[in-house]
């Protein structure tokens, strides 16, 4: 076990660990936090090798594949330091949308990406949270894992491993609100990456901004609120 207490803790350096930013919102995570002179950014993809963009911008590329439970474990000892803040960023979307097209393979895939593999890098990186000066659980959903906005949608796959996620933040935040933790889910909006597609009205730089204001603002008593990109709360 590494020495992870709170003395070694910088209180004028924040860490971020930003999971899946090899493109995307998690790239656009990256960048933004990089123009910060007191962020120390570990940042974590899937093959660090092809993550030229990313190593430019961050102190560490750490390798993850979060639906890999040896590779969270690699994560939860490669990370020595306190981590203030932990971005769970990682997702997949899928093709299945209606009840014909469901298999148990798509389901596992998808849950275990979206659901399974952010509470389980949070358990990795329990102790390096609780040394850290911020102690924060940052969950990247979607609002379409809003039961109370679903008002005709199918998406099995996605919908319900957001909506398990969003659920499992909730646990995640009673459990550890007396020891002061924050543990949130936030909603990215509509966004132009490889998931969101073209026609997303928002950039990642705008997501990305309204999500860092969020950040920059949380407070233990936020801890278990479904937030907008935008600092608006969403239904659950
Ligand atoms: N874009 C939107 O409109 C939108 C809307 C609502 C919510 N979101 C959420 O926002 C987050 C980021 O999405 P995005 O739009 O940036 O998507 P994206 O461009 O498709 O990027 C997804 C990121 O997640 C990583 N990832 C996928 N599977 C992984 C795994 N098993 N282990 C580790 N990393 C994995 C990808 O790595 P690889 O390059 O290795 O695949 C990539 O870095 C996701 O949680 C998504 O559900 C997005």
């Amino acid at each position: 076990m590494l020495a992870r207490g709170a003395e070694c803790h910088n209180p004028f350096m924040t860490t971020y660990l930003i999971t899946g930013a090899n493109r995307g919102i998690g790239l656009e995570f990256a960048r933004q936090l990089s123009t910060r002179k007191d962020s120390v950014i570990l940042a974590t993809a899937r093959e660090p090798e092809k993550a030229q963009d990313l190593a430019r911008l961050v102190h560490r590329v750490i390798p993850l594949d979060v639906a890999d439970e040896a590779s969270i474990a690699g994560l939860g000892a490669q990370v020595k330091e306190p981590v203030d803040i932990l971005i769970n960023n990682a997702g997949v979307g899928s093709d299945q949308k209606s009840i014909n097209e469901l298999t148990m393979d798509e389901l596992r895939r998808v849950f275990a990406v979206n659901s399974f593999g952010p509470l389980l890098v949070a358990k990795a990186l329990l102790a390096n949270l609780r040394a850290g000066g911020r102690k924060t659980i940052f969950n990247i959903t979607s609002q379409l894992g809003s039961i109370a906005n679903n008002k005709g949608g199918s998406s099995y796959p996605y919908r319900g491993s957001k909506s398990a996620l969003n659920q499992m933040a909730v646990c995640l935040a009673n459990e550890l609100r007396p020891e002061g933790f924050c543990c949130v889910v936030a909603h990215p909006g509509w966004v132009k990456t490889d998931m969101g597609g073209q026609a997303a009205p928002l950039s990642p730089e705008e997501s990305v901004k309204g999500l860092l204001e969020i950040i920059d603002r949380l407070k233990p008593e936020d801890s278990g609120t479904f937030f907008n990109y935008d600092g608006k709360t969403l239904p659950w």
